[in-house]
């Protein structure tokens, strides 16, 4: 820990992690934060090396943001099995098919994908970007079917949904759910929109990872229980040390998210590397996306 923060001081670097971190990942950030915290952070920044502690679409989305800062992502093979479940080729078939159609599309995708998008989403803003698309636009929601399935539920749009799923979330049973919810009868249920749609509707609260962590801490309940990974405890424990969160399900650990380890780390800041690089054609595209949803604030 010491050495990474003396690189962090030789490099003027500054390290922005997600929720689902190792906790000794979380505890040496100088920030964490959701998908979208995290992009916001990354076009705040005066640092001159933003080190991307997740997955390999949060680190191009900072590189996307700051074509001008290097950006490492310390673990190469951190990838988003969902993110991966779209191509820009298959997207500009799609689009053919429905060419009036508004591209909006997760954050959980590469460059490439968002170059082919109107606007870009998070979790945690999906609802509004959906909402600020004029009411008679069809739209096409990229690459999250859940996501996309509970947004069209909130707004009553009519949405085409992308075959992508996340593999961590979505395989969250609803027995499994409902054992954790007779073992806990007093708990709130609060999950990711990740989720399936009957996990989602047994909820009693459904949000991005910054919200859950809201939730929680403006809720008056005591006990609640979790879908999302694991890693998001570790915020809970110490942000709200007097509430009790249980997983929806015994193992809920996002394999990718734990590339990165403190060594890990200090490797990538002693040699600079991954450097993460996004051709330029692309990443004006791409970037256009991302701002049209910061944009909305
Ligand atoms: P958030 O938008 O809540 O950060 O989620 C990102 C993610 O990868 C969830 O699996
Ligand atoms: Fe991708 Fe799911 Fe892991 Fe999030 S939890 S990074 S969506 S695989």
């Amino acid at each position: 820990m010491d050495r990474i923060i003396q690189l962090k001081k030789d490099n003027n670097a500054v390290i922005l992690a997600h929720y689902y971190q190792l906790p000794e990942i979380q505890e040496i950030a100088d920030f964490v934060g959701d998908s979208l915290q995290l992009a916001q952070k990354a076009s705040q920044t005066k640092a001159d090396v933003i080190v991307s502690c997740g997955v390999r679409f949060m680190a191009e989305t900072a590189k996307i943001l700051n074509p001008e800062k290097m950006v490492l992502l310390p673990a190469s093979n951190a990838g988003c099995p969902m993110a991966d479940m779209v191509t820009a080729d298959a997207l500009r078939d799609k689009k053919a098919e429905h060419p009036d159609a508004v591209v909006v599309t997760y954050v959980n995708s590469s460059a490439a994908v968002k170059a082919e998008s109107d606007i870009c989403c998070t979790s945690s803003n999906a609802v509004r970007v959906v909402e600020s698309v004029p009411p008679d636009q069809e739209i096409l929601f990229v690459p999250d079917r859940n996501l996309g399935q509970f947004v069209a539920s909130q707004t009553g749009r009519r949405i085409i949904l992308w075959d992508g799923y996340c593999p961590v979330h979505d395989v969250l049973a609803v027995q499994e759910l409902q054992a954790q919810m007779e073992a806990y009868p007093d708990a709130r249920v609060v999950v990711h929109p990740e989720c399936q749609p009957d996990i989602s509707a047994r909820a009693d609260a459904v949000k991005s990872t910054a919200g859950i962590l809201d939730y929680i801490k403006n809720t008056d309940a005591k006990t609640f229980i979790v879908g999302t990974e694991e890693g998001f405890l570790h915020t809970v424990q110490q942000d709200c040390p007097d509430k009790t969160c249980y997983l929806a399900r015994k193992s809920f650990v996002c394999k990718d998210m734990k590339q990165i380890d403190l060594q890990t780390l200090v490797r990538s800041m002693e040699g600079l590397e991954e450097q993460v690089i996004v051709p330029e054609g692309i990443r004006q595209k791409a970037y256009q996306a991302l701002e049209n949803m910061l944009r909305l604030g």
